[in-house]
Parts: structure tokens; sequence; C-alpha cells
């Protein structure tokens, strides 16, 4: 029985490796691996051998039958696949279809950048809501009812007190409120301002970053902002501090980086002034201090706010902040 089975299994071998269709192929299954085929009848006469012998046999057979089985269907997988080749419906020459890729908007790229400078001075990164109370994105920032200030900000209104936040301050209000000082974060993110035109959109981003501990000076923000201007645009270029105005700072200041374009000799995009404005910033006011429970006289702090689009529109030379948001993939695909 022994040598019948290897007997039968180099026969099967043989013809299923010679055969060239699926056709013969699947004539040969039949005749070695079908129910009534050369294989079972075999089988049969398993029933014949002495008990002792049986178990071995029995073992035999099977690994047999499982050697067939797997040359047979190598080879089938190996005809399906001559067979697919030649199959005239299918032209393997032409070319594969353009898969174009995706990139990121170039605002989110900026904000990308932004942030891991940031965090690379030890900040940590925080997100407030973009529906915002008027307690937090006016009061808390010593902008009180009524106070002149709030026409700087063309607001968009939810409810009386509710309204879409129009600048990331209010994040420095909601995290001192929270936590005591020492303390530095950065809160990026979405800001609403009723304002259309080639450099405002009602909907923008900013970032906002503040530091507090004791003995706080300008002089560590402009460390901060000099290493930030350093490595968003090019280390070197000209800051200049200028003196301003926000309720929640004191002093404050708005600073200038030298015109990107001209380089500082004037042009039409500095107004010929040779500096461009990029952000706010300040020292904490006292009284946002109080308001948090923060102790004045034992902690200081500043504060900043840059807005993404425009260093975007800087670092790339683009004159109309409108073109983020119209969607013209041919304009955001050159990021
Ligand atoms: N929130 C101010 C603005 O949007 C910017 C700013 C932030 C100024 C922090 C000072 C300190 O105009």
């Amino acid at each position: 029985m022994e040598e019948e089975l290897l007997q039968l299994k180099a026969e099967a071998e043989s013809a299923i490796q010679d055969c060239t269709s699926t056709d013969e192929l699947e004539a040969l299954r039949i005749k070695y691996l079908g129910r009534k085929g050369l294989f079972s009848s075999l089988m049969r006469g398993l029933g014949k051998v002495s008990s002792e012998d049986r178990p071995r046999l029995g073992k035999l057979a099977n690994d047999v039958k499982t050697d067939v089985e797997s040359v047979f269907s190598n080879k089938k997988d190996e005809l399906s696949t001559t067979a697919n080749a030649q199959d005239s419906s299918l032209d393997y020459t032409l070319p594969g279809r353009y898969i174009p890729f995706g990139n990121a908007h170039p605002v989110t790229k900026v904000m990308d950048e932004v942030i891991a400078i940031f965090e690379g001075m030890g900040f940590g990164v925080a997100e407030g809501p973009d529906i915002e109370l008027d307690y937090y994105n006016f009061e808390m920032l010593n902008i009180p009812a009524h106070h002149p200030a709030r026409d700087m900000h063309d607001t968009f209104y939810v409810s009386e007190s509710i309204l879409l936040r129009t600048h990331t301050s209010p994040m420095q209000a909601r995290i001192m409120e929270k936590q005591d000082p020492p303390l530095r974060y950065i809160a990026p993110g979405k800001v609403y301002r009723c304002d259309s035109d080639i450099t405002h959109t009602p909907m923008f981003h900013q970032v906002e970053g503040f530091l507090v501990d004791r003995s706080v000076s300008f002089a560590d923000l402009k460390g901060v902002l000099t290493n930030f201007t350093d490595r968003i645009f090019r280390k070197g270029i000209p800051l200049r501090f200028r003196p301003s105005f926000f309720p929640f700072t004191e002093p404050s200041a708005e600073v200038d980086i030298a015109c990107v374009i001209c380089e500082g000799s004037g042009c039409r995009v500095c107004k010929q002034t040779g500096w461009i404005e990029i952000l706010g910033a300040g020292m904490i006011d006292p009284e946002v201090m109080k308001m948090v429970g923060y102790d004045p006289d034992q902690y200081s702090g500043f504060a900043f706010g840059v807005g993404i689009e425009r260093i975007a529109m800087l670092k790339h030379g683009i004159d109309d902040i409108r073109l983020f948001y119209a969607n013209d993939l041919r304009f955001l695909s050159q990021f």
C-alpha cells in the first residue's frame, strides 16, 4: 500500500506539472483527488491493512494528499496568472492613472511652524472656544461695557453676552484664572471680526502668547519675540517696538519687522516706511492680574498676539488675504 501511495503521488504531481490549461487541470483534479478518484479508492484499502500498520499508513496517506493538493493549487495560480496576461481586453502598456497629492493649507503650515517655534521655547499649547463669553473676550481683559476700545473690534454678537471671539486674548484670562504662576502658554486659533477687504477676512487666525513669573521684564518679551522673528523670517531681521495701546497690557507696543520685500529701503508694500507691523504685545496690565487673583506686586508677565495670515502673506509675498479662503487649488497647491 505504501508503494502504491508513493507512486500515485509521483504520477499525479508530474501530470499536474505538465498540464497547460485550466480545463486539463480540472480533469486531473477529478481523476486524482475527486470523490471517486484514484486517491479515494486507494484510501478504501486502508480498512484492510493490519491494525499495527494502520496509523503509519494513515498518516502517509494524509501527507500524500496534502502534498498533491498544494501542487495542484500552485499550478492553478500559475495558470490563472498567465491566462490574465493573455487577456487581450487589458492593455498593460497604458500609463497609470494620475492620483494628485494633497497638501496642507498654507495657513495651517505657517500655524504649525509658529507653534513649533514657541514649543521649542518651552511654551505649552492651549486651545479655547471660538464662541466666547463677552466676559472673557472683554471684561476680564480690562475692557468694560461701553469702553471705547470695544469699537476697535467689529464684533459678531451671538447674544448680548455671547460673541465670536475677536482675538485669542481671552485665553490669557481663562488660563490665569485656573493656574498660578509661573506659567507660559500659547493659544492658537480662529478669531472673527466683521471686516472684509484685501487685508481683512471675517475669520482669521491668531496665536496668543503669554508668560507670567516673578520679575519678568520687557527685555524678556523682546528676547522671545526676537527669537521668534529670527526663526520664522530670517536670522537678524530688524525689529522695531512702537508704543501703542491695548487695555490689557501696559506698556503696550506694536511690533514691526523690516519690510521683507524691500529690506527697509521703502516700497509699495510697506508704504515707503521700510517697516511692516506683525503683532501686538505688552506687559500684562496689573488690572488684569488682579481680576484673575494674582498679586501684581509679586508677579509680572508679558503677552503678545500674532496674526497668522499676515505672517503667511509676508513669508510668501501674497498681497490679497482673501486668496487663502477662495478655495482655488491653483493658488493653494503652490505651497
Ligand atoms: N489681542 C490683540 C489684538 O488682537 C493683540 C495683543 C495680544 C496685544 C496680546 C497685546 C497683547 O489686536
